[in-house]
């Protein structure tokens, strides 16, 4: 019996192959998947997971909506990396959305099975209300993993929102803050991994999902070839994904423990900061700082296929 997870996510593009990875993972019991605003608007990000489980055959797994903004300021979507729609503008329907909110079902999830993990690859908008409404949450998550961060830890890790902030902690500063503060076991996968070109699908990856004939496969070369022909990339870069893959896998990766804090103003608003002088005592969270990206890609394939 797989782990029992809780996928937050805001899908776009790469939170549709972070949702296909785990539910083609036997390593995750996936109990739910939450939507939060972010790439897009919620009711699109709501609807795409959905209709994204639906392709998957994964009906089983209930959607619920989270928040709509982020705690604070306007909600800024990048329909110029993930189509109108989110997807590609595939027009993709299909599954349900339920009507119970993401914070209260995160929480009741966790208590009904005593432990759980929880992937966020979103702003943290719905794990930071669900902590802050239900402070023991922390007791019943085993692990959370995190898309989301630039650290400065590999050369890959600066920002793409901003010259120094990631998107997810950018889009929500004061999220990120209030879950980096409130005790949660968090792994950060951030910017300094997600950017390594090892991690990426090659033109020729994607075209060779054309071929694999699965429903999954067919969704990801789609959208994979939309990314990269949108966003000008060679490569397809698996942010969600590997923040999946690390609750599957925690080996593939190399974690440091730092304290981090996140600017909330001024011009490095969203930037999360690393605290590396050895003589400040601060509680830590595990920030990514190297990657196994050959047995990713490798992984997160087979998953595809269906290979096992
Ligand atoms: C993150 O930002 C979003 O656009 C992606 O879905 C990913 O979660 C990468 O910075
Ligand atoms: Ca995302």
């Amino acid at each position: 019996m797989g782990k029992p997870t809780i996928l937050d996510v805001d899908t776009g593009i790469d939170d549709a192959l972070a949702i296909l990875l785990a539910a083609y993972s036997p390593e995750l019991e996936l109990l739910a998947v939450t939507a939060v605003a972010g790439n897009v608007h919620l009711e699109k990000t709501a609807r795409n997971s959905a209709a994204v489980l639906h392709i998957a055959g994964r009906d089983d797994v209930p959607v619920y909506p989270g928040a709509r903004k982020p705690l604070i300021g306007k909600l800024r979507t990048a329909e110029w990396v993930h189509g109108e729609d989110g997807l590609a503008g595939l027009g993709l329907s299909g599954g349900r959305v339920e009507r119970e909110s993401a914070a209260h079902m995160m929480y009741r999830l966790a208590k009904e099975h005593g432990s759980i993990v929880v992937v966020t690859t979103g702003p943290l908008t719905n794990l930071a209300l669900a902590v802050s409404t239900y402070p023991d949450l922390v007791d019943y998550v085993e692990k959370h993993y995190m898309m989301g961060g630039a650290y400065g830890l590999t050369r890959y890790g600066f920002g793409n929102a901003s010259p120094t902030a990631e998107f997810n902690v950018w889009q929500d500063p004061e999220a990120a803050e209030i879950v980096f503060e409130s005790g949660l076991n968090t792994y950060a996968i951030g910017l300094d991994v997600t950017m390594d070109p090892s991690t990426g699908l090659s033109l020729e990856d994607i075209e060779a999902l054309k071929s694999c004939g699965s429903p999954a496969c067919t969704l990801a070369y789609h959208v994979s070839k939309f990314y990269v022909e949108r966003v000008g990339d060679p490569l397809m870069r698996l942010h969600d994904p590997l923040a999946v893959a690390a609750a599957v896998s925690e080996e593939l990766f190399g974690f440091e423990e730092h304290g981090v804090e996140v600017a909330l103003c001024g011009k490095a608003r969203g930037t999360t900061l690393v605290e590396r002088r050895p003589w400040i005592k601060k509680r830590g969270i595990k920030v990514a700082s190297g990657v196994r990206g050959e047995e990713f890609k490798q992984l997160f394939l087979e998953r595809l296929r269906g290979d096992r």
